[in-house]
């Protein structure tokens, strides 16, 4: 823990931060690529009195992107780079984050980073740690309360990834000659109320409601696990006979839904049911290039460095202008036919997967 005098000055600093800095300007940051994300490594060594103390409350440890987003919180908040983590994988467990969380606060950490599970049941939690002088980050999905009680957000845009699911979808169709028939879709959803479920699922809800000849047959949980993709995709295939496309909200569901597939002999991919994923991790990548997917839309785990970025500002009196700060991704597919979609009001390449790219994925 740092001296009285440091943190006094540090929850000045804060309080002059958000008078003056806080207007809420979405802004998106550049170049997330992994060598392009803020230095963690100060290359200085600190005394542990002088660490900055951290509370990080993850979501869990469902999928290989939040391994990947773990393993970036340690690496950045390493004593090396001169801080003291406490770390909790609160299991997917929305009253065992808020715990821990309290848990932090009764510690008297410097700083608060919170991966939400879900976006509600915040405010009162978040009231505390203002209430103690403890600024909070929020990292990768988003939280339900005012504004004012964190100090910035740092993630993805979901509603622009699954918006440009549905532009892939219809510019593929349309390639394939399809678009015109009858397309049944059916969704393997992440975690019910989290951001990244809620996001994806609007965003390519609002496409599927442009194309009347999109029919969305189904919507269910797949907790964003691999058992919970095949799991589902189980009961799909048992329900429904004609499925066309299937959305899986992550790579680890999708994973679970070819493995339902190829246990039912029924082909996709390259040669079947279209499968459609998030996250774009090395292993679903891997899967594109195969074309076991067809197209992969990313969700960047490296939020980390961001933080501890503005940390440092903080403690250099510096402003944190911007409130929420979106990560650039970039969208991946198998075949070549695709070369751009509509994301986000912008036009975004379509990259088609080859063996450099995966050797290069840095998760
Ligand atoms: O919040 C990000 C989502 O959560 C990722 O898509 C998923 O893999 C993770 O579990």
């Amino acid at each position: 823990m740092r001296s009285g005098f440091l943190k006094t000055g540090m929850i000045l600093l804060l309080i002059a931060t958000i008078l003056g800095g806080c207007q809420n300007i979405e802004n998106p940051v550049e170049n997330p690529s992994a060598s392009a994300t803020p230095a963690t490594d100060t290359g200085e060594d600190k005394d542990s009195d002088n660490l900055i103390t951290v509370g990080f409350a993850q979501v869990g440890h469902e999928s290989d992107w939040r391994m990947a987003a773990t393993e970036s919180a340690m690496d950045t908040f390493s004593e090396k780079n001169g801080f003291n983590l406490s770390y909790v994988d609160s299991d997917n467990n929305p009253d065992m984050q808020i715990d821990a969380v309290r848990g932090f606060i009764e510690q008297k950490v410097d700083y608060i980073v919170i991966d939400p599970i879900v976006t509600t049941g915040w405010t009162p939690v978040m009231e505390e740690a203002r209430d103690a002088g403890i600024p909070v980050f929020v990292i990768d999905r988003m939280i339900d309360c005012d504004e004012d009680l964190y100090v910035a957000w740092f993630g993805s845009d979901f509603t622009a990834e699954g918006e440009a699911a549905g532009a892939w979808l219809d510019a593929y169709l349309d390639d394939k000659g399809r678009g015109d028939e009858d397309i049944n879709i059916a969704i393997i959803a992440g975690t019910e109320g989290s951001s990244a479920q809620i996001g994806r699922s609007e965003g390519f809800d609002g496409y599927t409601r442009m194309k009347p000849n999109w029919n969305k047959l189904d919507e269910r949980d797949g907790e964003f696990t691999r058992n919970g993709g095949k799991r589902v995709m189980n009961e799909y295939l048992e329900k429904y006979k004609d499925i066309d496309v299937v959305v899986c909200q992550n790579d680890n569901e999708a994973w679970g839904a070819i493995e339902a597939l190829e246990d039912a002999g029924i082909s996709f991919g390259k040669s079947g049911i279209i499968i459609i994923s998030f996250d774009a991790v090395y292993d679903g990548l891997s899967d594109v290039l195969e074309g076991k997917i067809n197209a992969d839309f990313e969700c960047n785990p490296l939020s980390a460095p961001y933080v501890a970025d503005a940390i440092r500002k903080i403690d250099r009196g510096e402003q944190i202008v911007n409130k929420i700060n979106y990560i650039d991704e970039s969208c991946f597919q198998y075949e070549d036919n695709v070369k751009s979609i509509m994301r986000d009001g912008r036009m975004a390449d379509m990259i088609t997967v080859t063996w450099d790219i995966l050797m290069e994925r840095a998760y």
